[in-house]
């Protein structure tokens, strides 16, 4: 089992987007795959049709010593399961400072499932908090997607310090660009040139509308627009990740 984290301090920069397309194509190559969705936002959970409630809550889930088999849900694809969202989840943090380890109580969670999943794919709340310090011990691989800006590339730094900080190997930290435009010159010249301390994953995403459109229809967007630039570059991105 390998746990994927989408993961961002910023918002808004494509980790649900990313998390549902990578989940999907991992999931279309037969592979047992969840998605949990650690957002109170519950944006992932949307996009799978799947009601944002965890029964008990996000406190029901870490006091209980194995993971309720009755709070991961199927989705409309096969091999494709979702632990939603609850709106509970803004209080993961206080909730997690309750613990012994609070910032290993992801990690003790996700273990149970390591035979019924071959990836866990976490769609992550933006910020810097002791979730996120749960996320990134808990991930083998955090993907981080990041907008080819002048701020994002400080971000993308303080994300590299933060997990080095906290003894993640940089090795486990991916960026990628998302939602370029190179119509911009700016989007242009630092993905020609990046200059980042990240290790960074050849594919970049575009910025499509296709991708805008999934909110519409409610679908990872190979399924219905499967011959889209997003499409494809989601699948090249999931590829590169596996080959790694
Ligand atoms: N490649 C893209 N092209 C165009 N729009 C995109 C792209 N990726 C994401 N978006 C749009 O940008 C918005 C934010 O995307 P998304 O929800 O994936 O980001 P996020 O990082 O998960 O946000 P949050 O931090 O709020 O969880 C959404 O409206 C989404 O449809
Ligand atoms: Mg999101």
């Amino acid at each position: 089992m390998k746990v994927i984290a989408c993961y961002n301090i910023k918002g808004g920069v494509g980790k649900t987007a990313a998390t549902v397309n990578l989940a999907y194509f991992a999931a279309l190559a037969g592979v047992r795959t969840l998605v949990w969705d650690l957002d109170p936002q519950g944006a992932a959970s949307f996009y799978f049709r799947i009601k944002p409630k965890v029964k008990k809550g996000g406190k029901g889930l870490l006091t209980s010593k194995k993971m309720p088999s009755d709070v991961i849900k199927g989705t409309d694809y096969q091999s494709l399961d979702l632990l939603p969202a609850d709106f509970s989840y803004r209080h993961l943090d206080l909730q997690l400072d309750d613990f012994k380890n609070p910032d290993m109580q992801l990690r003790k969670l996700l273990k149970p499932l390591k035979t019924e999943y071959d990836y866990i794919f976490l769609d992550c709340p933006p910020g810097v908090s002791l979730i996120s310090e749960n996320i990134l011990n808990a991930a083998d691989w955090i993907i981080v997607p990041t907008i080819p800006t002048t701020l994002s590339l400080r971000t993308l730094d303080q994300i590299g310090d933060f997990c080095e900080k906290i003894g993640i190997v940089s090795s486990r930290v991916l960026a990628f660009f998302s939602m370029i435009d190179l119509r911009k010159k700016l989007h242009r010249q630092i993905v020609e040139n990046p200059s980042v301390n990240t290790q960074l994953l050849k594919t970049c995403i575009p910025y499509a509308s296709d991708v805008e459109l999934m909110g519409i229809h409610r679908q990872p967007v190979a399924v219905f627009a499967k011959n889209s630039k997003a499409s494809q570059a989601y699948q090249v991105l999931w590829n590169e990740i596996m080959s790694l």
